[in-house]
């Protein structure tokens, strides 16, 4: 099956896939991290690395966007067992909600417990500055209000219930502990707790949806996460969320202002290496 935009996938082949990886990797990961655009560099400080090309895993999609690299790293960080997402995949690529969360579906078949998402977003909230760091309290499913929810379709419940509480999807115990990591990392000075709304982009938003957005109490908006965070509550994950503030968002009429990727990815790298040491830190915490 290609990663086509009408298929969707089922549990059996989740599970080759699973099984696939774990009859190349000497020890199963506990801890998944998907990095958003330009801060797949965490990565990097994985040791005793197993890498796999998406390419080459069977029935997993390939990533399109600029800044993101397209494999899964395995190995050891502070100790503990994980799995790296280089390169997520988006709507806007044209995929649909069951590819965009299959890798997520694969973890939890790894025997993975705790997913941490990282994205980059644009400040909605004013009082957020450009290379702030967000640790997301909770999430506006936009898509979702559209009907394009992950969940939607046939429930299997080898993976989770049908209807599955969505109140507590961002872990307390696991943000604490981030903020623990945050605060010995020197990152304090620049750590926020905020609402994430996704949209599907690939457009950034126009003025009129940013103002509306700010009104529905979103602090951060982008295009990614909401979709895996939900299917890793579905299927019991504990999930903690990174976003980084890599623009603010236009919201007056006057300003010359123009949201663009280039800018993301130069904050990112500007705040690359900060990112990486409090999740690496946090991992240790685990
Ligand atoms: N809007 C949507 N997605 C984004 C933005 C933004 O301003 N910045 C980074 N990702």
């Amino acid at each position: 099956m290609s990663a086509s935009n009408e298929c969707r996938y089922n549990y059996d082949q989740s599970k080759e896939t699973a099984d696939w990886l774990l009859s190349r990797i000497p020890q199963k990961p506990t801890v998944a991290i998907i990095c958003g655009s330009g801060l797949g560099g965490l990565a990097d400080l994985v040791e005793n690395r197993s890498v796999f090309p998406y390419k080459d895993i069977p029935y997993f999609p390939k990533s399109t966007v600029q800044g993101h690299v397209g494999q899964l790293v395995f190995g050891e960080l502070r100790g503990k067992q994980i799995v790296c997402m280089q390169g997520r995949f988006h709507f806007y690529e044209g995929y649909n909600s069951s590819t965009v969360t299959y890798p997520v579906r694969m973890f939890f078949l790894l025997g993975v417990e705790i997913l941490i998402v990282t994205n980059a977003a644009g400040g909605l909230n004013p009082d957020y500055n450009v290379g702030d760091i967000m640790m997301i309290k909770d999430h506006i499913n936009m898509p979702g209000f559209a009907g394009e929810n992950p969940l939607c379709g046939p429930n299997d419940e080898r993976f989770g219930v049908r209807f599955p509480c969505m109140s507590d999807a961002y872990d307390k115990d696991i943000t604490r502990l981030a903020q623990e990591a945050a605060e010995e990392q020197g990152c304090a000075s620049f750590l926020r707790h905020g609402v994430y709304c996704m949209l599907a982009g690939p457009t950034f938003e126009t003025i009129a949806e940013c103002r509306a957005l700010q009104i529905l109490g979103a602090d951060a908006v982008g295009m990614s996460t909401v979709p895996e965070v939900v299917v890793a509550r579905h299927c019991g994950l504990r999930v903690f969320g990174l976003s980084l503030i890599t623009n603010k968002v236009v919201t007056n009429y006057d300003s010359k202002e123009r949201a663009n990727h280039e800018e993301v990815l130069q904050t990112t790298r500007m705040r690359t290496e900060d990112l990486q040491r409090m999740v690496s830190h946090l991992v240790g915490k685990l």
